[in-house]
């Protein structure tokens, strides 16, 4: 499957979502993730993504191999929905996008 990872946080383009024939993104409230189960690979999301946080599993870096879970776990959430339209992204968006190591601040 494809993966969420840490550029998305604090932003949440939403971009990913419009694109998805699955309707696999859930949303959190700084994140979003991909439900694994259902997500068919076909990566049309991948270049949605302004800043480049969807990665596919197999591809992930060693730093951002916890997301593989995380997004297994934050999907079946029970207060993270679906999500299938674009909406606005985060008030500070554009701030975040050049930030690294935002972990910490993930919200669930
Ligand atoms: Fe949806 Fe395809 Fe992206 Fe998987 S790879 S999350 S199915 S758009
Ligand atoms: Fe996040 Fe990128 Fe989608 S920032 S919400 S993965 S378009």
């Amino acid at each position: 499957p494809f993966v969420v990872t840490e550029s998305c946080i604090q932003c949440k383009y939403t971009d990913c979502v419009a694109v998805c024939p699955m309707d696999c993104f859930f949303e959190g409230p700084n994140f979003l993730a991909i439900n694994p189960d259902e997500c068919i690979d076909c990566s049309v999301c991948v270049p949605e993504c302004p800043v480049n946080a969807i990665i596919g599993a197999a591809e992930i870096s060693p730093e951002q191999q916890h997301f593989v879970e995380l997004n297994r776990t934050l999907s079946r959430h029970p207060d993270w929905k679906r999500i299938r339209q674009q909406k606005e992204p985060l008030p500070e968006h554009a701030k975040w996008a050049e930030l690294k190591d935002k972990l910490p601040l993930l919200l669930v």
